[in-house]
Parts: structure tokens; C-alpha cells; sequence
């Protein structure tokens, strides 16, 4: 008997049914299971709302196929670190970094990953990295506060 195709996601394992196979992750974790802090703001990689990270590193869910994360660690905002959240959500609480919120969740992720050592915290590196984010409500110098506050 063949096992089961699975992913593991924020700590929990999922098989991946064959109809999700060629579908997009995105899809997966925001259908599938339910994840919907992973926003679709683009569906061609540009804006980031759908940042997850995939063994550690950020990646655009929405040019990902389900299949393609096989046997993968994906965390979505949702399975981040509840510490690393609630001082992300007070920072930005501090420098007004959230006004509609759509950008928040892809932000959060970049947040932990760069607290986490995947860049070198400061204004500047953090500011390239944040501009990579599209925040439509033009946040980019308050989120920069507060990722470099928490990083
Ligand atoms: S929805 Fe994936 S980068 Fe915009
Ligand atoms: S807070 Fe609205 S898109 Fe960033």
C-alpha cells in the first residue's frame, strides 16, 4: 500500500488528498485547513500577504503547489510563537503599523523569521525587506518600527 502524501503544518501533520496535489498551497491552507491569515493579495507573488515559511525559510504560498511541500514544515502565521506574536502585535500597537491588517500576517512571518537570524535586524535591512511586503495602507515606515523593535 502506498502511504499517504502528508505536509506538516504549524506542528500538526496533513495528508495532502491527490485532488490538492496540483493545487496551490495557499488554497490548501486557507481552504483545506482552515488558515485564513494567509491572505491572497496578489496571486502572482508581488505583494507577500501569503508568506509562509516553508522549512524555515519565507516563500509565497500562492506559487506554490501543494505536492511541491511533501514531507515539508510549513508555519503560517497562525503556528508562529505566541511570545514572538504578542510583542509583534504590541510593537505595532506602539508605531501604528496596523490599519487594515490585510499585510499584518505576511509581516508577522518576515517578523519571526528576521528574529530568528534570516537577516540582520536594523532600519535599513529590515526597511528593504518590509518594502517587499505590499502594506496598500502604506505602513512601511511604522512596520519597519516594530520589526526592528521585536527583531
Ligand atoms: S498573494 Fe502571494 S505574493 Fe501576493
Ligand atoms: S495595514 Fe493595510 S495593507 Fe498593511
Amino acid at each position: 500500500m502506498m502511504a499517504n502524501k502528508s505536509v506538516r503544518v504549524n506542528g500538526h501533520n496533513h495528508d495532502i488528498p491527490d485532488v490538492w496535489y496540483a493545487r496551490r498551497l495557499i488554497d490548501f491552507l486557507r481552504t483545506k485547513l482552515g488558515l485564513t491569515g494567509v491572505k491572497d493579495g496578489c496571486s502572482e507573488g508581488d505583494c507577500g500577504a501569503c508568506t509562509v515559511l516553508v522549512d524555515g525559510q519565507p516563500m509565497c504560498s500562492c506559487l506554490l503547489l501543494s505536492g511541491v511541500v511533501e514531507g515539508r514544515e510549513i508555519t503560517t502565521v497562525e503556528g508562529l510563537q505566541k511570545d514572538h506574536l504578542e510583542r509583534f502585535s504590541c510593537a505595532c500597537e506602539k508605531h501604528g503599523g496596523v490599519q487594515c491588517g490585510f499585510c499584518t500576517g505576511g509581516m508577522a512571518v518576515m517578523s519571526s523569521w528576521i528574529k530568528d537570524g534570516g537577516t540582520e535586524t536594523g532600519v535599513e535591512p529590515v526597511s528593504k525587506l518590509v518594502a517587499g511586503n505590499i502594506c496598500r495602507c502604506g505602513g512601511y515606515q511604522q512596520l519597519t518600527k516594530a520589526i526592528v523593535e521585536v527583531g
